[in-house]
C-alpha cells in the first residue's frame, strides 16, 4: 500500500520542519508496513515568487490527486505589502475551502513533561488538561461579504460573519461524535447576546445535541471562554466554535501547553482526505537559524495516519515517541529552561526518530 502526499511546505520555517515531519512519517510506515509518496507543491509566499498567485492550479490539482495533505506554514514580512487576494494567508484560505474542509481539529493537553513551561500557576493545571477545539473552518467572516465603501463618516471597511444552519450542524456534530469519544461533554462558544448569527449557532447547536445520546452541552459566550481557559483549562473537553473565535481562542490555548510550537491541527471534510498543519505560523524570524521547534508538525503527521489514513497504531507510535523525547529532556529553544540543553530542530527530529520502534 502506497499512499500519496501533498507536501506544501510554505514559507519561513514550513519547509524545515515539514522535511523533520516526513523523516518521521517515513519510518514509522516502514516500522508498521506502508510507504508513502510524497509529491511537492507550491503554497503562500513561496508560490507568489514563483507564480505570481498564492494557490496555483497545481497545487490544487496536486492536492486532489493525494491521499492527504501535509503543511507547514505560509507568510512573512515579504509579503505583507501585496493586496488581500494575492497574499500568501489567502492561498491557505482557498485550499482549506477547495478541498471542502470545514472541521479543524486543534487539541491540546498538558504534557507533564512541559508542566513547568505552561504559564498558568502550578495548583491551576495540577490535574493537567486535555481538550480539543472544534473550529468550523470554510465560514464566518473569513469568507463572508467584504469590501469599503464610503459610509457616514467617509471611507469605511466591512467584512460579515455570517453562518448557515447547514454549517452549523455540520460542525456540531463533529463535535458531538467527538465528545461521545472522548469525556462527553462539548462547550459551545459563541457570542449570542450581541450576534444574530451566534443565536443561531446556539439554537442550532441544541437541536443537533439531541442526536446524540450520552453528550452534555453547555453554551459559553467568548469573552468569558477566553477567561475560563486560564482559570480552569481543565474543566473543557470538546470545544466547538466558529472560525474567527476558534482562530483566536486556540492561540490562548497554546499558551497553556507551554508551546505554540507544540500544537498539531487537523482539517477534515466529508471524505477522508485531509490537510495537516501546526497551529503556528510561519515564524519568519527563526527561518535558517535551525531553532524552531519540529513536534507541532511531527504530531499533525500522526494525525494525519489516524483520520486519513487509518494507521491508527503507527500514529501512537509517533506520538508515544515524541512524549518519551520530552520525558527524557530533550528541548528546543521555545520549551528550554534556564538548566536544557538546547537542542535544534534537526536534533530534536533525530531525538523522536531513535524513539520510534514497534
Ligand atoms: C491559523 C492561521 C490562519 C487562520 C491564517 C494564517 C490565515 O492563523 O491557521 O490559525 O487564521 O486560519
Ligand atoms: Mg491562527
Amino acid at each position: 500500500m502506497e499512499y500519496q502526499i501533498a507536501l506544501l511546505k510554505g514559507d519561513g520555517i514550513g519547509p524545515e520542519i515539514v522535511e523533520s515531519a516526513v523523516a518521521v512519517l517515513e519510518k514509522t510506515g516502514k516500522a508498521f508496513g506502508f510507504t508513502m509518496a510524497f509529491h511537492d507543491y507550491l503554497l503562500g509566499g513561496a508560490a507568489i515568487d514563483k507564480t505570481g498567485v498564492p494557490l496555483p492550479q497545481e497545487t490544487v490539482d496536486g492536492c486532489l490527486a493525494s491521499d492527504s495533505v501535509l503543511l507547514g506554514a505560509v507568510g512573512g514580512p515579504k509579503w505583507d505589502d501585496l493586496p488581500a487576494n494575492i497574499r500568501p494567508e489567502k492561498g491557505l484560505l482557498q485550499i482549506r475551502s477547495i478541498l471542502g474542509l470545514y472541521t479543524n481539529l486543534r487539541p491540546a493537553r498538558l504534557y507533564p513533561a512541559l508542566a513547568e513551561k505552561c504559564m498558568l500557576r502550578p495548583d491551576l493545571v495540577a490535574n493537567g488538561f486535555d481538550l480539543v477545539i472544534v473550529r468550523e473552518l470554510t465560514g464566518g467572516i473569513y469568507f463572508g461579504e467584504r469590501g469599503r465603501r464610503t459610509g457616514k463618516y467617509g471611507p469605511e471597511a466591512y467584512d460579515t460573519e455570517c453562518y448557515s444552519v447547514m454549517e452549523i450542524e455540520r460542525i456540531a456534530r463533529v463535535a458531538f461524535s467527538a465528545a461521545q469519544k472522548r469525556r462527553g461533554k462539548v462547550t459551545s462558544v459563541d457570542k449570542a447576546n450581541v450576534l444574530e448569527s451566534s443565536r443561531l449557532w446556539r439554537e442550532t447547536v441544541h437541536r443537533v445535541a439531541e442526536e446524540y445520546e450520552g453528550v452534555t452541552v453547555e453554551d459559553m459566550l467568548v469573552d468569558n471562554t477566553a477567561q475560563q481557559l486560564i482559570r480552569n483549562p481543565a474543566q473543557f473537553d470538546v470545544i466547538v466554535t466558529s472560525n474567527m473565535f476558534g482562530d483566536i481562542l486556540s492561540d490562548e490555548m497554546s499558551q497553556l501547553t507551554g508551546s505554540i510550537g507544540m500544537l498539531p491541527s487537523a482539517s477534515l471534510g466529508d471524505g477522508t482526505r485531509g490537510l495537516y498543519e501546526p497551529i503556528h505560523g510561519s515564524a519568519p524570524k527563526y527561518a535558517g537559524t535551525g531553532r524552531c521547534n519540529p513536534i507541532a508538525t511531527i504530531l499533525s503527521g500522526a494525525m494525519m495516519l489516524r483520520y486519513s489514513l487509518n494507521q491508527n497504531e503507527a500514529a501512537d507510535c509517533i506520538e508515544n515517541a515524541v512524549d518519551q523525547a520530552l520525558s527524557d529532556g530533550c528541548r528546543t529553544r521555545d520549551i528550554a529552561g534556564p538548566e536544557d540543553t538546547e537542542l535544534s530542530c534537526t536534533e530534536m527530529t533525530k531525538a523522536i526518530l531513535q524513539r520510534i520502534e514497534l
